[in-house]
């Protein structure tokens, strides 16, 4: 298994309040396939996603990714993980608003220990020819595959989506999925997308459903519908 949680927990503490985000997660993804988180809001999904991205670390448990257990690496160790091996894709794009579309990919692309190249990697999100504008001459679903192209061009060996589409309308949000499993494909990224779009289910191997900090249902699709076959 490419991804394996066993009993994650993870509380934040407010003052005198503790509340307790994730209740003992346990989930299992492989190398090279889609897997698609599921629940209501507040339900854990973010803090889980980011646990895993090495942005945030859990109070205990095991978290395997790639057969390195990374809730117990040093910090750089961490930063090195987050840097070099996961691509981050989120909900309100977080491009640099005073960089073209060519140097928001140049800066992650310097900084990367074997990136691909800059150009295949605009070609494939189909903006090379905006590479010199800037994110505020673009629309939504253009700065979305920015940032797609952004997290893809270290070529990280997991690519984690939090609400990819989430401020999207239906035809871009279908282009921008389905470019998320052209990428899949193309390069054998590891894809782990949180929506709440429960059609979006059907494009992925693997379905998570989370409430309250526990996963309540894993499922494994026996037939991945193309993207651009999903109607909501
Ligand atoms: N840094 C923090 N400090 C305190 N509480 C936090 C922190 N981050 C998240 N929480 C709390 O943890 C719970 C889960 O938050 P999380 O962001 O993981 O939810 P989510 O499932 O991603 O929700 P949404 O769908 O709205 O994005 C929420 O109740 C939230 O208030
Ligand atoms: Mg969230």
């Amino acid at each position: 298994m490419f991804i394996d949680i066993s009993n994650l927990k993870k509380s934040y503490t407010t003052g005198v309040v503790k509340t307790e985000v994730l209740k003992g997660i346990g989930m299992k993804l492989d190398k090279g396939e889609i897997g698609v988180i599921l629940g209501p809001s507040g339900s854990g999904k973010s803090t889980l996603m980011n646990i895993i991205g090495g942005i945030d670390r859990g109070d205990s448990g095991r978290i395997i990714v790639d057969g390195v257990e990374i809730n117990n690496l040093k910090d750089d160790k961490m930063t090195d993980y987050r840097r070099g091996d996961i691509g981050f894709v989120f909900q309100f794009y977080n491009l640099v608003p005073n960089l073209t579309v060519g140097e928001n990919i140049e800066v992650v692309s310097n900084i990367s220990k074997s990136p691909l190249n800059i150009d295949e990697v605009l070609a494939a999100v189909e903006m090379k020819d905006k590479k010199g504008r800037f994110p505020r001459e673009l629309s939504g679903g253009e700065q979305q595959r920015v940032s797609i192209a952004r997290a893809i061009v270290k070529n990280p060996k997991l690519l984690l989506c939090d609400e990819p589409t989430g401020a999207l309308d239906f035809v871009t949000s279908r282009a921008i999925l389905q470019l998320l499993q052209q990428v899949n494909k193309k390069y054998g990224t590891t894809i782990l997308m949180i929506t709440h779009n429960a059609a979006i289910a059907a494009m992925a191997n693997r379905v998570f459903k989370v409430r309250s900090g526990e996963i309540v249902e894993a499922a494994v699709n026996q037939v991945i519908v193309p993207a651009e076959r999903i109607e909501w």
